[in-house]
C-alpha cells in the first residue's frame, strides 16, 4: 500500500513576522506541516538537530549561516527507522539563504531516495523556494523532485486553501 511521509524542518522560538521579532511556540513549517497530515492523513516527522540553534534571532541567524557557509552536516536527534513503505515523501523546510536548512541537507543523506517521488513545501519571508528544489535533485539524484509550493512563513495559518489546491484534495 502506497503510504506518504511528512519530513519537515522548523524551528519554534524568536522569528521575524511581516517584519517584526516575535516569539513562537510553534514554527511556520510545522503548522502547515501538521495541516498536510490532516490532509493526506501521512505520517509525520520532524527533522531536529542534536544542536539546536538558539532561541534569540540573530544569534540563530550567526549560528545556522556558519553552518551553511562550512557546509556542516548537523547530527540528528533520530531518523525514521526506514523510508521503505514511503513512496510519496513531502519534504518540508524554511528557506535558509535560497536553500534548505544544512540539517535537512543531513537527512537527505541519510536515506536512499532511489524511485520514491519528493513533493518539496518551504516557508519564507520573500524568497519562495530558491534554489532548493535543484538542492533536493542533486541530493536525491535518482528521486523525481517534483515542483514544489512556496508558502508565505507569516501566513502559515491560513494556507489551507493553497494547500489543498497543491496536493488536488
Ligand atoms: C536563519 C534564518 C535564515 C532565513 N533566511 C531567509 C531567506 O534567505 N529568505 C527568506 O525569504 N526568508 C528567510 N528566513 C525566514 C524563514 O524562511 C521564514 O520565517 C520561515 O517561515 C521560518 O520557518 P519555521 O518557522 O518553520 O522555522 C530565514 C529565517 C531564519 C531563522
Amino acid at each position: 500500500m502506497s503510504k506518504i511521509l511528512i519530513a519537515f524542518y522548523s524551528r519554534a522560538d524568536e522569528n521575524y513576522f511581516c517584519g517584526r521579532l516575535k516569539t513562537v511556540k510553534v514554527g511556520n513549517t510545522e503548522i502547515v506541516s501538521k495541516k498536510l497530515q490532516e490532509l493526506t492523513g501521512g505520517d509525520l516527522f520532524k527533522i531536529e538537530q542534536v544542536q539546536p540553534y538558539s532561541q534569540g534571532y540573530n544569534d540563530c541567524i550567526a549560528e545556522a549561516k556558519e553552518d551553511q557557509k562550512q557546509n556542516v552536516r548537523p547530527e540528528l536527534k533520530v531518523y525514521p527507522q526506514s523510508i521503505a513503505v514511503y513512496d510519496t515523501i513531502y519534504l518540508g523546510y524554511p528557506n535558509y539563504w535560497s536553500t534548505m536548512p544544512m540539517a535537512v541537507w543531513t537527512f537527505l543523506e541519510h536515506f536512499d531516495f532511489t524511485g520514491k517521488t519528493i513533493k518539496p513545501f518551504c516557508t519564507h519571508e520573500g524568497s519562495g523556494l530558491g534554489r532548493s528544489v535543484s538542492d533536493i535533485q542533486k541530493l536525491c539524484a535518482a528521486a523525481r523532485v517534483e515542483k514544489g509550493l512556496a508558502l508565505c512563513g507569516s501566513r502559515a495559518a491560513t494556507c489551507d486553501e493553497e494547500l489543498k489546491k497543491w496536493i488536488g484534495a
